[in-house]
């Protein structure tokens, strides 16, 4: 992109980003999910990170937090609601427990021995809310809004039930047990200042019975719990938030002496433990972990099972669990050290198309498969998503270089699920249906009241999956863990086009599909990888040029190594594009010269390397990177051989031996066999019914050999 671009993408990303944070933050409607939004400002943040010069203190890069709406009394929180850094992955938590023990050392504070354990909650996604007690009592309960001032929601969160308007007073005994100040502890509780933190939600079951009555009276429908919870209580009818039935969980407890924040709970655990004898409901599924190994077991295991919860939760908060660190790891801006939300991967993220290709089904339908910018989605880099049709192109108006919203439910295959419209620079250019088969270049057309266009060409399909199995096939590269039916899969699924597209998948592409588990995905991949490098006679076989077998593509080998010998050098390997340079230099002639081919293979040969969607597959194995190897010349210890470096061609039938032992025999004495005659040729051997070669050779003046003559001079006969 140049600057001016880079600046009009800028500009554009703000004003989308403010549109949906005001929609979401001020009037409650969710327009973006949050994942999308995120992968926005993540895309601005990066853009502003490498062109500062573009930076302005409006971006939405520069602000945390949401805004208070003027219609609800303002409340003050005792101190500030924090907000929390993010973690999206194992190294992103071992950098944060790395940053905490440079952190101490630097600041000389390493006479703490940094022996902590985490206490893991589950992130609960919902409203979070403040809430004031006053001598045990609920005197005031607000949202977080900037962090220090909220609104006053009290009456709101005077419905939900799990809302204890005053406390209960736990048992002395209890607290001592606990090793606890029980003596303050109590004395606060009675009489002096409480605030109870935690997340205003509402269950999944409920949501959908509210729908259910909703859909039934013609209500508009709550689009989620979180929007719902959030919906509810920012409004000023406490009657509607009865009828929502919201629940309030506890994540943080805190003490105030003479208006300072007290650290008297010694762990997050007995906080919560403490909390819930307080008269608060807490998530069952908190848990300690004595190190990060232990986090990255739940984390992994609520990533998986977050669904079976009645409530949404988007990640956990992993907090240190010894509170003597919290006041020595302090603040940083807004979100505190000792805290992270590690969250679970996100399963909306923003990207590009960067282009649209069809793909040719087992009936012929044609089906449009974007080209992405990759992008990491749940975890896994995305490059490419099916479009389905062109009836779905047009209902989403998806053009070629718009940036669009790509979601991931659970474990199905990503799909393109809206266009961000606001965001397009005016060079978005309209997807046609080829009008042209891309694989077999037949006439496309739609039939009668489908949907789908289609290649007329019934063998179309047929013939590209056998072309691919032949690909992998034992005798051709011989791809392990890649038989017909995962071809078959592939192609169905869009993911591959033709047997180069192989090369480019990702293990990330396999995991989506049926049968793949970690193991069997990452075998295929290194079963390719492994055939990179693959011997030229082997790669020329799979390329599968019709009426070309193994012998036929041996010799074909032969003839590309000598038509370029002069400039391989030390080179033992051709790039697929170099072997396609080298055909397409060859005469008709040359090729039909050959001693092993007929005029139909020849013509096949030459055809095929004339033939655009051949040579575009070709070139793909070549941006892929394939080597192909040829043997080099057979290594000679003595010069004194007897045929050293000597040329040869063979036409006619020999009665003494085959044609294979004779070339055998050539070759053992440090000779070599020519694939045609040229000059390059020292001696033809003339058997019976001999070809068009002997005229030819005669031509030259090449040495022609009898059958006789050619074995007294290999020794045939042996010294008598
Ligand atoms: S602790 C400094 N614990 O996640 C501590 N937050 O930015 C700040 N959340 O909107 C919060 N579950 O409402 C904490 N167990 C949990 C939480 C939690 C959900 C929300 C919180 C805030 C966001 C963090």
């Amino acid at each position: 992109m140049t600057k001016k671009e880079i600046k009009n993408r800028i500009e554009k990303l703000k004003k989308e980003i403010n549109l949906h944070r005001y929609n979401y933050h001020v009037l409650d409607q969710e327009s973006i999910s949050e994942a999308a939004l995120d992968s926005l400002k993540n895309e601005l943040f990066k853009l502003e990170q490498e062109n500062p010069e573009f930076i302005t203190a409006d971006s939405p890069t520069q602000r945390v937090g949401g805004q208070a709406v003027e219609k609800f009394v303002k409340s003050e929180h005792f101190s500030p609601m924090l907000s929390l850094f993010d973690a999206f992955s194992e190294k992103d938590m071992l950098d944060w427990q790395d940053r905490l023990g440079r952190f101490l050392s630097d600041n000389k504070l390493a006479n703490f021995k940094p022996d902590w354990t985490y206490y893991c909650e589950v992130k609960l996604d919902g409203l979070a809310v403040n809430l004031k007690y006053k001598n045990a009592l609920l005197v005031e309960g607000a949202t977080r809004g900037d962090g220090k001032i909220g609104e006053n929601i009290l009456s709101n969160l005077k419905t939900i039930d799990s809302i204890p308007l005053s406390l209960n007073l736990p048992d002395e005994k209890y607290l001592k047990s606990m090793n606890l100040d029980s003596n303050l502890i109590l004395k606060i509780i009675k009489s002096g200042l409480i605030e109870v933190r935690g997340e205003a939600i509402m269950t999944k079951r409920r949501l959908e019975k509210i729908n259910k009555l909703y859909q039934a009276s013609g209500k508009p429908l709550l689009a989620n719990t979180r929007n719902a919870a959030a919906g509810s209580l920012r409004q000023l009818d406490p009657r509607l938030a009865v009828e929502r039935k919201l629940k309030f969980y506890a994540y943080d407890l805190i003490f105030y002496e003479n208006g300072k924040r007290l650290n008297i709970l010694l762990s997050r655990q007995n906080s919560e433990l403490l909390t819930k004898i307080l008269g608060f409901k807490v998530p069952e599924n908190n848990k300690l972990c004595n190190n990060l190994e232990e986090v990255f077991k739940m984390h992994q295991y609520w990533a998986k099972n977050k669904n079976k919860l009645d409530f949404n939760i988007d990640g956990l908060v992993v907090k240190i669990n010894e509170l003597k660190w919290w006041d020595v790891l302090g603040i940083v801006g807004k979100a505190p050290r000792y805290s992270m939300a590690y969250k679970f991967p996100a399963e909306q993220a923003t990207t590009k198309i960067k282009d649209v290709v069809w793909q040719v089904g087992r009936t012929g339908v044609l089906t449009p498969t974007a080209v992405l910018d990759p992008v990491n989605l749940g975890g896994a880099i995305i490059s490419r998503s099916t479009l389905h049709n062109m009836d779905e192109i047009e209902r989403l108006d998806i053009m070629i270089g718009d940036t669009v919203i790509i979601e991931r439910a659970g474990d199905v295959i990503p799909k393109v699920i809206s266009v961000l419209k606001n965001l397009r620079s005016g060079s978005e250019q309209k997807i046609y249906t080829p009008k042209k088969c891309p694989i077999c270049d037949s006439k496309v057309d739609k039939l009668k009241e489908e949907v789908a266009f289609r290649c007329l060409n019934s063998r179309c399909y047929a013939v590209n999956l056998r072309q691919i199995s032949h690909f992998v096939s034992k005798n051709a590269l011989d791809i392990e863990n890649l038989g017909p039916k995962i071809v078959e899969q592939l192609l169905n699924e869009g993911l591959i086009s033709d047997f180069a597209d192989l090369y480019g998948l990702k293990k990330e592409d396999l995991l989506a599909l049926e049968r793949f588990g970690d193991k069997s995905a990452d075998n295929l991949i290194k079963s390719l990888e492994e055939r990179k490098k693959v011997k030229m006679p082997r790669f020329i076989y799979s390329l599968g040029i019709r009426h070309v077998g193994e012998e036929s593509a041996q010799a074909l080998s032969d003839l590309i190594i000598s038509s370029i010998k002069d400039g391989l050098n030390d080179k033992n390997y051709l790039k697929p594009a170099e072997i396609s340079r080298a055909v397409l230099s060859l005469k008709r002639e040359e090729i039909e010269g050959v001693d092993d081919f007929g005029p139909i293979v020849s013509e096949s040969i030459y055809e095929f390397f004339r033939d655009e969607h051949n040579l575009k597959i070709i070139e793909k194995l070549n941006n892929f990177k394939l080597e192909i190897v040829f043997e080099k010349e057979p290594k000679i210890s003595s010069e004194n051989m007897l045929l050293f470096k000597k040329t040869f061609l063979l036409t006619g039938t020999l009665s003494s031996l085959t044609r294979d032992m004779a070339k055998a025999k050539i070759k053992e004495l440090g000779a070599k066999v020519l694939p045609a005659v040229s000059k390059k040729l020292d001696f033809l051997i003339v058997g019976e019914n001999p070809g068009s070669k002997l005229e030819k050779a005669q031509e030259l003046g090449i040495k022609i050999l009898s059958e006789d003559d050619f074995l007294k001079m290999i020794n045939f006969y042996g010294n008598k």
